[in-house]
């Protein structure tokens, strides 16, 4: 795409985008000055859509109404509350219905699928996850080794770049996958990684892990609702995600789960269960034996958060309008801008350590700033922008296609040079 540096192209841009109309479903925060911040942290935490205080008034107004009745005459009776989010949530990760649950938070998540997909055994024990993965991960997974008795040391493979660069190489992380074919138990790596933006090749890791003999798993926390993903059809064993970054459910949202359709019987899975995992007709016979549930659903442990999904669904329901096709092709465009803008400062000082190609990241840039100088990033707070600073030395920046404009990126890219002149 050829981009141009003045503000009139941002505006062009604008006037072109077939999604522009989204960015009125949202509260944008404003500045003192009363104009809206330059708000580039979806990916830390989506904005609130305008439609979620009536999804969560019903919710309201129906406790009101029936009280406990409510599970069952609410508008959106709330024992299968949960159900009605999950061909919405399906279709925002490629996967089918059976293989998609909301439920918990991230991390919870996390370790519930490895209780049934980290199963090491003598000889496969070992875990593979990217060096400087996102810390809960870190320790959940050392967690998860220690748990079942295995040193940490020898059972944790960190991928790591090659001297003086920063991103992976997929081919060597098909070699270290190879390498260690006959002892990896499970690979865990986040679809995003959230510091450098890189977006990992999930089909092919997924296929070279599994050809190796291991469970292959992903946390999408940065990667759901950012880019087009097909976990059915990647074939993912298992995935989790948060639901209050790009997908604007609110902060400590109800987290996603995807379980492979070919895991969607298997029973003998150990797991950790509770009471609305249980097989749904005979859940209120209130029987002693747990029956799992086919496929995701089988993993929950507690009745639905109502409030939490209300919001959750006031979001998806806005995704369905955009689709996710439309997104991402616009933030592939929202995010070359950014690049392009922040190649046209030209300043030795900062470096975008995301990777280039479009196919390898999502909507985040992470711009290195030289001598981790963190005046940079507060002078350009004071100016209206909110991004964020992660140690030791990146602005991370991610303007989002469902409510960041072109003259948001064009604006932000004046103030950043500006600052740095
Ligand atoms: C990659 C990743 N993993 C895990 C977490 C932790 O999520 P939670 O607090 O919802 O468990 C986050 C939170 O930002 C994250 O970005």
């Amino acid at each position: 795409m050829n981009f141009e540096i003045g503000e009139l192209f941002a505006h062009e841009m604008d006037a072109r985008d077939s999604l522009k109309q989204f960015r009125d479903k949202f509260y944008i925060p404003k500045q003192p000055n009363g104009e809206d911040v330059l708000y580039f942290t979806g990916n830390s935490l989506g904005l609130q859509p305008k439609t979620v205080r009536a999804y969560i008034e019903q919710e309201l107004k129906d406790w009101e109404t029936f009280g406990v009745e409510g599970h069952f005459h609410a508008k959106n009776p709330w024992m299968p509350y949960h159900e009605l989010l999950t061909e919405q949530m399906a279709r925002v990760v490629g996967a089918k219905p059976i293989e998609t649950v909301v439920m918990n938070a991230l991390t919870v998540n996390l370790h519930l699928l490895m209780v049934s997909f980290y199963r090491p055994t003598k000889e496969r024990y070992k875990i593979i996850i990217e060096a400087g993965a996102f810390p809960s991960d870190q320790y959940a997974v050392a967690s998860q080794i220690k748990f079942h008795n295995f040193e940490i040391e020898n059972s944790l493979i960190q991928l790591k770049p090659r001297k003086n660069e920063t991103i992976l190489r997929i081919e060597d992380i098909e070699k270290t996958i190879a390498e260690n074919a006959d002892s990896i138990a499970l690979i865990l790596l986040g679809g995003v990684n959230y510091y450098t933006g890189q977006a990992f090749d999930m089909k092919s890791i997924t296929e070279a892990g599994q050809k190796a003999g291991a469970i292959v798993g992903f946390d999408l926390a940065h990667a759901a609702g950012n880019l087009r993903l097909k976990l059915h059809d990647w074939n993912v064993d298992f995935a989790a995600w948060c639901s209050y970054k790009y997908l604007n459910a609110g902060p400590g949202a109800v987290a996603g789960v995807f379980v492979h359709e070919r895991h969607s019987e298997n029973f003998d899975l150990p797991r950790f269960a509770g009471w609305w995992g249980h097989d749904k007709e005979t859940r209120f016979l209130m029987g002693d034996k747990f029956t799992p549930t086919k496929g995701a659903e089988g993993w929950q442990l507690s009745n639905p958060t109502i409030f939490q999904m209300a919001a959750l669904r006031a979001s998806l329901e806005i995704f369905e309008a955009a689709g996710m096709e439309n997104l991402t092709e616009k933030s592939r465009r929202l995010t070359g801008y950014l690049e392009f803008l922040l190649g046209e400062i030209k300043d030795e000082r900062i470096t975008v350590i995301t990777p280039a190609d479009e196919n390898e990241r999502g909507c985040q840039l992470s711009i290195r700033v030289r001598d981790a100088d963190k005046n940079l990033f507060k002078q350009i707070t004071t100016r209206g922008v909110i991004a964020d600073w992660r140690e030791p030395d990146v602005i991370r920046v991610a303007p989002v296609p469902l409510y960041n404009s072109f003259a948001d990126v064009w604006k932000f890219a004046e103030i950043l040079k500006n600052c740095l002149a």
